[in-house]
């Protein structure tokens, strides 16, 4: 007998999912509908009217997954941020109306901590280094005294952001085949390495003088294409490895763990195995499914927080556009 279920809403950016994770971890259902823009990046007005039309349709299609009723449902959990603020307003618009409608309490989530447990949850990984890489964030994170603190973060551009510039810069747009994935390609057939500029500032990075002079060599025509996607990711993922190889020696953790749309990334996954198994620590990836936005990881804090007597009022419900990790207790961690 479970003693509860939660339905988690994720929406800060395109993607509108919905997700429903028993208490004991188990995940019943995790479906969603992506805003998908006609041409270039996402537009946020435009990617909240998409989950406004479609969020009637996920939240069913989510229960029907589920076998579950809606009055089986125990907690309703959103993210609350950091994202998009028309976006986020639009899921928590939607978590709700629902949990009035049910008469259930409400949880918001933090998107951040929310990527990293279901890392733990579906990995079996207790106490990790993450890095998370994503189209808008990049941040390297670890679990101390009470907080997932943040070790080291971009200042200015996010990676997959910083990939999808060039990448289109580069005339690579095609619809359905993430960017990064095209530049992976053409990277694996690179062999000449042309040096860029590689930024690591204490433990943060910057990736915006590196996209101008990748950008910058790309117009001049010099170079081979393949040539200068496998220096761009080079480059770039060694700044990533590096930042993330400092939080482990600095915390002296044993798990690394990779999530994020960049963690699909074969190479990526490959340098940072080879720094982890260097400090005698295991490497973990997250399958797509839930290292993409997904709703199963809201709907999992969602129990997290519920379980530890953690709930959002509906007055305290506003949506956090800069929410960062590091405000967030985690109290599920340790005693
Ligand atoms: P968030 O709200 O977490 O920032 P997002 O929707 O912006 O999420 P994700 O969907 O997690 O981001 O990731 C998208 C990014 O991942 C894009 O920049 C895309 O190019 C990149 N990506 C996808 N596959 C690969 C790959 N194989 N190699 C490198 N980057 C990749
Ligand atoms: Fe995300």
């Amino acid at each position: 007998m479970r003693e509860g279920y939660c339905l988690g809403i994720e929406s800060t950016a395109d993607d509108f999912g919905v997700g429903i994770v028993s208490f004991d971890g188990e995940i019943l259902a995790n479906v969603g509908d992506a805003y998908v823009p006609e041409k270039g990046g996402i537009h946020p007005r435009e990617a909240a009217r998409h989950h406004a039309r479609v969020a009637g349709k996920v939240i069913a299609e989510a229960l029907e997954e589920s076998g579950l009723k809606p009055k089986e449902l125990t907690v309703i959990a959103f993210s609350q941020g950091p994202g998009l603020g028309p976006c986020l307003r639009t899921g928590a618009t939607a978590a709700r109306a629902l949990a009035s409608y049910l008469n259930l309490p409400l949880v918001g989530v933090n998107h951040c901590v929310a990527h990293i447990e279901i890392g733990r949850l579906i990995n079996k990984v207790e106490d990790p280094v993450t890095l998370y890489v994503s189209g808008g964030n990049t941040i390297v994170a670890a679990f101390e005294a009470g907080r997932y603190r943040v070790f080291g973060e971009t200042l200015d551009i996010a990676v997959g952001n910083c990939i999808d510039v060039f990448a289109r810069e580069a005339g690579f747009e095609s619809k359905g085949v993430p960017l990064g994935r095209i530049i992976e390609e053409k990277a694996a057939m690179g062999r000449n390495f042309i040096p860029l500029p590689y930024t690591v500032k204490g433990m943060d990075l910057s990736f915006s003088g590196l996209l101008t002079a990748a950008t910058t060599l790309l117009k001049e025509g010099k170079y081979k294409i393949e040539d200068l996607c496998f220096s761009f990711q080079e480059t770039i993922f060694s700044m990533l490895t590096e930042i993330t190889e400092r939080a482990l020696a600095h915390t002296e953790k044993k798990e690394v763990l990779l999530t994020g749309g960049v963690g699909a990334n074969n190479r990526l996954k490959e340098m940072l195995k080879i720094m982890a198994e260097e400090h005698d620590a295991s490497f973990h990836s997250v399958p797509k499914e839930y290292a993409l936005d997904n709703g199963a990881m809201i709907a999992w804090v969602g129990v997290l927080s519920y379980k530890c007597g953690v709930t959002t009022p509906i007055e305290k419900s506003h949506v956090k556009l800069k929410w960062r990790l590091d405000e967030v207790e985690v109290p599920w961690i340790g005693g």
